[in-house]
């Protein structure tokens, strides 16, 4: 059985980006494998928290895992924190680390962008996550397009430390999904959506009410002329509404282009806020029973025993292979 591994950070509310771009593909991959979904509230740090906000959101992504359709029977769910292998192997991986490839991240660029000086743990934020992964033999990280270059770099810490102190860890591969690996911003549809953006409406987060939904898929930025057509470079707003579209009815991009020939952009949102609304309260419907229940503080206890047990045994591993004595 083949082992997964993915994680959503408690900053705010779950986007329907973080939805489409992984957590969806959470429950595919909890069939047939033995996965790992965890809460990285670690990584949340990484930039400033309220403690009240920190300890409300963490519930919050655990409860919408299991609202989603991750079941504790078949994954194992849990916080990032409560497994302190975690950081442990994260400090032995900024080890085996340069300031160099580091500095080249993206996401570190884009996170510290216009600033004298940058938090030291957003700078090493990759070998946390590298860290995440490698602790659990992983062989399939679920997640969006944008943390492609995040785990091509866990691949090379892997195989740095393999050739160096003999096969340790599990080299993870990295599977570009179909449809909804980056969704767009619906106002500026050239850059990702995100949690993050000041506009409320270039984002719908799955805890949105219906009228919010609406608002922000019918003021969307679109183009002048009328053809709901994919085509990504030249119609980039139509194209991410179709793969939002597609991604939560399952109908394809070219069966959607025919159902909506002729009829122009109007009736094509009008529809699209329907499925988007009935799939949202659906998820909402059950996050509402999980949220103040008992159950979860259940679930996040027993799948923190189970990773626990997991991860130990590759930081024993680790330790031995790199010389360190072991009592
Ligand atoms: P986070 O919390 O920013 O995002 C969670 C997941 O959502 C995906 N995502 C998107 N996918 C498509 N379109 C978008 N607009 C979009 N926005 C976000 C992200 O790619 C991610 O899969 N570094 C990770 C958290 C992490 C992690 C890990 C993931 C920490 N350790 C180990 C996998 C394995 C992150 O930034 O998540």
């Amino acid at each position: 059985m083949k082992r997964v591994f993915s994680g959503v950070q408690p900053t705010g509310n779950i986007t329907i980006g973080n939805y489409l771009g992984a957590i969806k593909q959470f429950v595919t991959y909890q069939e047939d494998n033995d996965a790992f979904y965890c809460v990285v509230d670690l990584h949340s740090i990484t930039l400033p928290q309220d403690p009240k906000e920190l300890h409300k959101n963490s519930l919050s992504v655990a409860a919408m895992y299991m609202a989603v359709g991750l079941d504790p029977s078949k994954c194992t769910i849990f916080l990032q924190s409560s497994v302190k292998e975690h950081a442990e192997l994260g400090w032995f991986l900024q080890c085996m680390s340069s300031t160099g490839e580091l500095s080249r991240m993206t996401q570190f660029k884009d996170k510290s962008r216009g600033q004298e000086s940058a938090p030291t743990g957003l700078f090493t934020y990759p070998t946390l996550m590298a860290a995440d992964i490698l602790l659990y033999d992983t062989n399939y990280v679920p997640v969006g397009n944008d943390q492609k270059q995040h785990l091509e770099l866990t691949r090379d810490l892997a195989m740095r430390f393999n050739n160096r102190f003999g096969k340790t860890f599990v080299v993870p591969e990295y599977k570009e999904q179909k449809v909804g690996a980056r969704i767009m911003s619906l106002d500026e549809p050239t850059s990702k959506m995100s949690k993050s953006n000041p506009n409320e409406h270039s984002r719908i987060c799955l805890l949105d009410p219906p009228n919010k939904v609406k608002k922000s898929l019918m003021r969307s930025t679109t183009d002048s002329d009328m053809e709901v057509r994919f085509d990504p470079e030249n119609k980039a707003g139509v194209s991410n509404l179709l793969t939002i579209y597609s991604a939560f009815s399952g109908l394809s991009i070219k069966d959607l282009e025919k159902k909506y020939e002729g009829l122009g952009y109007g009736t094509f949102k009008k529809e699209l806020v329907v499925v988007v609304n009935d799939s949202l309260a659906e998820i909402q419907d059950k996050y509402n029973k999980i949220i103040d229940s008992p159950e979860l503080l259940e679930v996040l206890k027993t799948g923190a025993d189970r990773a626990r047990e997991v991860a130990s045994a590759t930081m024993d591993r680790v330790k031995k292979n790199m010389g360190f004595v072991t009592l």
